[in-house]
């Protein structure tokens, strides 16, 4: 092995962003293509080339940074091959305290279930061993409204789905299938979000324009209905396992989560509202300011203006016994981009009341009675206004849990904002983008097992020109959809058997003839054995309270 060694570092591109991570469990190395397209658009055709753009243009953020707190993480994790989350933390949590919780994903019933659904099928059912409550949904509006299906078609495929997903292990008595279309709580949550987002907000999310159809639109509110779903019982962290183009779904989704709720909890430091630029701002001021009137001589009530003062002159500008006359006294500039600024000439507006930290309760649409509800809940001093109630003695997490706790006693959801997984999407069997118009790109679930070998065997891989240049080189394994094969569901848990292909590919020692027969051989296999569970599923499915025969039209 040790006269591989150079070639190996050639031939799996370094980067340092996944110093932690076992690169060589990576199916491309850690790293991803080089080309600067990133879209993300849920009814495209666009792959994505950069990963790591998703993280900065996005703001999703890397998986990698949770794994080491994920209790035994699924091989899909451990692997990168699910590479970023929305607030996964918040599950995490959840799972660790044996607090409620639950994941949800859906299917659009465009065509056969093929593997690289599978990636999505086995995050569900890992979530639901995790003691998740797990849900799978079939989005046959979506289908029907976006693709243009008729119900003959997403009949079939449903089924289909819903096999596939029962076969790979998801236990339908702890978890929840159902169809959009058959789901009347679901369209009537959709309703309700509707009402919390307009039309200009789609166009600008989904490119919607004057040609898009309202059923369409109504799709969207239907998978944001799909989002908060399970908790229409009680508010719960969620996770969405999804490919990065349904990322807009699900900011969207928080979004409409958060607009929902009674009352929204931020902290404040006077009556005047800050934004988070500001209020950092102010914390500072506050902070040192307390510090110095603890330090003067009797009782100092620390007040706005000091900190005006403070924000606009320095510290050494303060003089508690000795203030600027308030109506004399200007500072900062209300308009100014600088946030410092801003906030003094709030303060300086504000004079002599007191600067006192709060945490602030904002009526967003709680009926009369929940305000009155929140208002009698929180202990110790507050001070009640119109739209607003502060808090004196409440940590913002308290906060939080009573806001939620009084809105689901008053009839609110109390919607926790929904988390999210991202997957990287696989390469196609044909090089460039796995797709289900190219049969020869991807290998469906329904493939027979012989066929699926033979897709195997004609793979495009990451093999050199010659077997002689192979064992010189290495394989460019990181650019091989047949290494993916095994990364991302051939070596299923075997994380040796991932490592080996992939050492083994980088130092020459493995041809890529040989390398196929043995994934072609673990292909058919594996597409026989699901074949085989998807036909002992059938009876399961029949006795399930699912729909397969539409009744629309
Ligand atoms: N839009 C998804 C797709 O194109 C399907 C979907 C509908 C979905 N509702 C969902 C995915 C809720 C995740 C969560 O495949
Ligand atoms: Fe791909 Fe296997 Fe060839 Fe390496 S040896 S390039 S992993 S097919």
């Amino acid at each position: 092995m040790s006269d591989h060694t150079d070639e190996r570092q050639q031939g799996a591109r370094d980067t340092d962003d996944t110093a932690d991570a076992d690169r060589s469990l990576r199916p491309d190395g850690g790293t991803a293509a080089g080309a600067d397209d990133v879209t993300l658009d849920p009814w495209g055709s666009s792959t994505v080339e950069d990963y790591r753009k998703l993280f900065e243009q996005f703001g999703i953020e890397e998986f990698d940074d949770l794994l080491p707190d994920v209790p035994n993480p699924h091989y899909l994790m451990r692997r990168g091959v699910i590479f970023g989350h929305r607030e996964y933390r918040r599950v995490l949590e959840a799972m660790a305290n044996d607090e409620p919780a639950a994941v949800l994903s859906g299917f659009m019933p465009t065509g056969d279930p093929h593997i690289g659904h599978k990636l999505v099928f086995d995050e569900i059912i890992w979530h639901q061993r995790q003691g998740l409550d797990a849900y799978g949904l079939i989005a046959d509006l979506e289908a029907h409204a976006a693709r243009g299906l008729s119900w003959a078609e997403i009949d079939e495929h449903s089924r289909d789905y819903l096999l596939s997903l029962l076969a790979l292990g998801f236990d339908p008595e702890e978890g929840e299938l159902y169809r959009q279309s058959e789901n009347r709580p679901l369209q009537d949550l959709a309703f309700e979000l509707g009402v919390k987002a307009n039309y200009s907000e789609l166009e600008a999310i989904y490119g919607f324009d004057g040609e898009t159809d309202v059923s369409h639109m109504q799709s969207v509110v239907t998978q944001m209905a799909d989002i908060c779903y399970p908790q229409l019982d009680e508010p719960k962290p969620t996770v969405i396992p999804v490919g990065p183009d349904q990322d807009p779904h699900v900011r969207l989704s928080r979004d409409l989560a958060s607009r929902m709720r009674f009352f929204g909890v931020t902290e404040a430091y006077a009556s005047f509202e800050v934004d988070d630029e500001e209020r950092a701002v102010v914390a500072n001021a506050f902070d040192a300011l307390a510090e110095r009137a603890a330090d003067a001589d009797g009782d100092v009530t620390v007040r706005c203006l000091d900190a005006a003062v403070l924000v606009d002159e320095g510290v050494e500008a303060v003089d508690f016994a000795d203030r600027p006359r308030m109506d004399q006294y200007e500072a900062g500039d209300s308009e100014a981009s600088d946030p410092e600024a801003r906030v003094a000439a709030k303060l300086a507006n504000a004079g002599m009341e007191p600067l006192r930290p709060r945490v602030r309760f904002l009526d967003r649409n709680a009926t009369p009675e929940a305000f009155e509800a929140l208002v009698e809940a929180i202990d110790g001093e507050k001070r009640v206004f119109d739209e607003h109630v502060d808090a004196f003695d409440l940590a913002h997490d308290a906060a939080e849990e009573l806001a939620r706790e009084v809105e689901v006693d008053n009839g609110g959801y109390g919607f926790v904002p929904p988390s999210s997984i991202y997957h990287r999407f696989m390469t196609g069997l044909t090089g460039g983008k796995m797709s289900s118009s190219i049969p020869a790109s991807h290998i469906s679930l329904l493939d027979d097992p012989a066929d699926g070998y033979d897709k195997v065997k004609s793979a495009t891989t990451g093999g050199r020109e010659t077997a002689e240049k192979q064992r010189e080189l290495g394989g460019k394994v990181d650019e091989c959809p047949v290494y993916e094969l095994y990364a991302y569901l051939l070596a299923q848990d075997d994380d040796d058997l991932t490592r080996e292909v992939y050492e083994e590919c980088v130092g020459g020692e493995r041809l890529c003839g040989g390398c196929k027969e043995q994934a072609a051989e673990l292909m058919r296999d594996f597409l026989e054995d699901h074949q085989e569970k998807r036909a002992e599923a059938e009876e399961l499915l029949e006795s399930l309270d699912v729909e397969l025969e539409s009744s629309r039209r």
